[in-house]
């Protein structure tokens, strides 16, 4: 069975046809102080997917704590987590005196409730492995760059492929596949809403380039990287990041500097969701 939200529903049904689940939806009311009350199916089989895709994550980590002990209560004895979209990876040390850090407390909290956690593309940069993150015997990340070369072929003629950071460089060298250019930036966080990006030595006049990121939140790391690509003279410029969660303005400021497409994998909905994870959850279903 694969429970999910009603927020989810056109996903969960994608899942469950492609990994030959039943789908089931968790009712949620509200009650007028906030506070959720869920309804689950009131018969679950032994084995049990919850759904939920973790954008604006911090109502949804109550959901799943109310959903996965009702779940064990209600029969299921083995239940698994698919989050397309893992949030509160990012912040995976103390970066100053003090800081919680986030990754390991959210990813604990997630292994004491489930007994194995799917996600896509989860930023682990300083962590490198998922287990890590999420110290549950089965934490299994799938990948999205394997789909990027052959979804490219079709649409840019030998681009170069651009990560605005290190951290992008995973995702960047695995999408060029060894089929195109690849190339990384220096990046510099000043605030949330304030970064530095240096560009690389490559000449990149007169090409046309892939920016690929994992994660646009602000959407100002790709902004500024755009900036600086025009600067050395690009032709154009085409975006695909992973998990498109783009608050407030992001797109259209993303948009005004001037890129051509922008892609993105339907790990969180969104109008530019181009590539389809659905395939490597199920596939990551089965191997479970
Ligand atoms: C962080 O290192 C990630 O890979 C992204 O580059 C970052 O989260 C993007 O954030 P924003 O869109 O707010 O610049």
């Amino acid at each position: 069975m694969l429970l999910h939200f009603d927020d989810e529903e056109r996903f969960a049904q994608q899942l469950a046809a492609a990994a030959n689940l039943a789908p089931r939806r968790i009712a949620r009311h509200r009650f007028p102080d906030g506070e959720l009350k869920l309804t689950l199916p009131p018969a679950l089989p032994p084995r049990v997917v919850v759904l939920r895709s973790l954008h604006q994550p911090n109502e949804k980590l109550v959901e799943l704590m109310l959903a996965a002990h009702t779940a064990r209560e209600l029969g299921a004895r083995e239940l698994l987590l698919v989050a397309p979209y893992l949030g509160y990876m990012r912040q995976d040390i103390a970066f100053n005196p003090g800081e919680a850090v986030s990754q390991r407390i959210v990813g604990r909290f997630l292994a004491s409730l489930f007994d194995a956690v799917i996600a896509v593309d989860p930023h682990l940069h300083r962590t490198g492995e998922f287990g890590a993150a999420v110290p549950s015997a089965r934490a299994l990340a799938v990948a999205t760059a394997p789909l990027l070369a052959p979804f490219l072929e079709r649409r840019v003629d030998d681009p170069v492929l651009i990560g605005p950071d290190e951290e992008a460089e995973q995702w960047v060298r695995a999408a060029a596949a060894g089929r195109y250019a690849w190339t990384i930036c220096r990046k510099t966080r000043n605030g949330d809403r304030d970064v530095e990006v240096a560009l690389p030595q490559m000449d990149v006049r007169g090409r046309d380039v892939v920016l690929i990121d994992d994660i646009a939140s602000t959407g100002r790391t790709l902004v500024q990287t755009v900036h600086g690509l025009w600067d050395a003279g690009v032709a154009n410029i085409d975006v695909f990041v992973t998990h498109p969660v783009f608050v407030g303005d992001a797109l259209d400021q993303l948009r005004a500097a001037g890129v051509g497409s922008i892609w993105s994998s339907d790990t969180v909905p969104h109008p530019t969701n181009a590539i389809s994870v659905v395939p490597l959850l199920a596939e990551a279903l089965r191997r479970l």
